[in-house]
């Protein structure tokens, strides 16, 4: 049966990293999984805290009439006001239901975002490295991913971004804590971005939405505070989801929070309602929604990531491999070492660095996978004892390459 084109490009251009997580795979059935020290999947292994097991039992056995049924497609009311509070308490501004709707996890909700604001043709600037899925997500509704690079600390490179701007620009994405760097965008520069944004808005007559893409908003490192984006700038569209700060990537449960300065408020909130029903979601889960509303002051023990940074970053430290140090979420970007033989090494080499260090049975994500070659991510969603044990392969990897 014949496919559509662009996904069996899609299929082609996804295959270096299919190869890996199937080589990944052979390598765990041929030396056990316990010996292999697999790095590359940002699925969280902490479990959800406690809080969360006893509001899911609960409203289990609550068994309300009509819990199960279709409901507004843009979620619960009573769940809307109470994320509406908790976007509040983090967004630096007054927030009511209204400007909420429920997502299925926050690649649902950027999709639900794109498919609503964008016409075709209309350009997403995004900072690279990225999170490679956000070039399907821009593309499933017309729209162009533009790439510009950060500075040399992974920070927003701002001239950059003023100089991609063009009457296309539908919007700007970014992502803080950022998946695969780590790094926490700081408050002064979300207000710098937000007033070239509106000085590009004034020249032509097209303001772009600020869509900032929140997942690890609650995973910071060292009482690091993420700044917040809807009272910074009047355009602007939160998306968040509970995947990582609750580890329930698996129940598909997030939001979009949208600031109430919001030109035509309510012709956005209305496009971002409907995208959800014609995406086909429908509507984010029923009962994943009410839990959540429950828990708007839980999320999992940070420390435990923390710890592992910790470890992680001694052993590059100690195998002389540089990296960027995480702020939040949970990876460690590190760039490729020289050769030791021949002195090169860098820009183009980090898929060889990853089969090399897949020798020994090290498996990471080369950084190209996200626009960024000559770098490598690490996740450490593995048990500290997995990282503690790596220390000498990682050694021995840098050693002989
Ligand atoms: C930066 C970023 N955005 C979005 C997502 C998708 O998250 P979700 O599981 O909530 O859809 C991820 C998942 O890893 C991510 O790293």
């Amino acid at each position: 049966m014949p496919i559509a084109t662009a996904i069996k490009d899609a299929l082609g251009s996804q295959s270096m990293i299919r190869k890996m997580f199937e080589e990944g795979a052979l390598l765990k059935k041929q030396y056990g999984a316990d010996h292999v020290f697999d790095f590359s999947l940002g699925n969280p292994d902490v479990e959800p805290p406690p809080a969360f097991h006893r509001v899911f039992l609960k409203l289990a056995e609550e068994d309300r009439k009509g819990s199960h049924g279709y409901m507004p497609n843009a979620g619960y009311s009573e769940v809307r006001e109470a994320l509406a509070g908790k976007a509040s308490r983090e967004q630096g501004l007054t927030l009511d239901g209204s400007c909420i709707v429920m997502a299925v996890g926050a690649a649902g909700g950027l999709n639900v975002v794109f498919k609503a604001i964008l016409n075709p043709g209309d350009e997403v600037i995004v900072p690279r490295p990225y999170f490679m899925e956000y070039r399907s997500y821009t593309g499933n509704h017309g729209g162009k991913l533009v790439e510009v690079d950060t500075l040399p600390d992974f920070s927003l490179d701002l001239d950059a971004i003023t100089a991609k701007l063009s009457p296309k620009t539908a919007a700007v994405l970014i992502n803080s804590p950022n998946n695969p760097t780590g790094r926490i965008y700081p408050e002064k520069t979300i207000a710098r971005l937000a007033d070239i944004l509106r000085a590009h808005g004034e020249k032509y007559g097209r303001l772009p939405y600020l869509v900032a893409d929140e997942p690890y908003r609650e995973i910071a490192y060292d009482n690091a505070g993420v700044p917040p984006i809807l009272c910074a700038y009047e355009e602007s569209i939160v998306v968040s989801s509970y995947s990582k700060s609750l580890s329930l990537p698996g129940e598909r449960i997030g939001y979009i929070a949208v600031s109430p300065s919001v030109q035509d408020r309510n012709d956005t909130v209305d496009a971002l309602i409907y995208a959800t029903r014609i995406l086909g979601y429908v509507n984010a889960p029923a009962l994943m929604q009410r839990i959540v509303a429950e828990l708007t002051f839980a999320r999992v023990d940070v420390e435990i990531y923390a710890r592992r940074r910790a470890a992680f970053t001694r052993i590059f430290n100690e195998a002389g491999i540089p990296y960027a140090k995480p702020e939040g979420a949970f990876y460690l970007f590190c760039q490729v070492p020289p050769r030791r033989k021949t002195g090169s090494g860098g820009a183009s080499d980090d898929r060889a660095f990853a089969d090399h260090l897949k020798k020994h049975l090290i498996l990471g994500v080369p950084g190209s996978g996200f626009g960024k070659s000559g770098w490598m991510r690490f996740a450490y969603c593995v048990d500290e004892k997995i990282i503690v044990s790596s220390a000498e392969a990682f050694k021995n990897a840098v050693e002989s390459w």
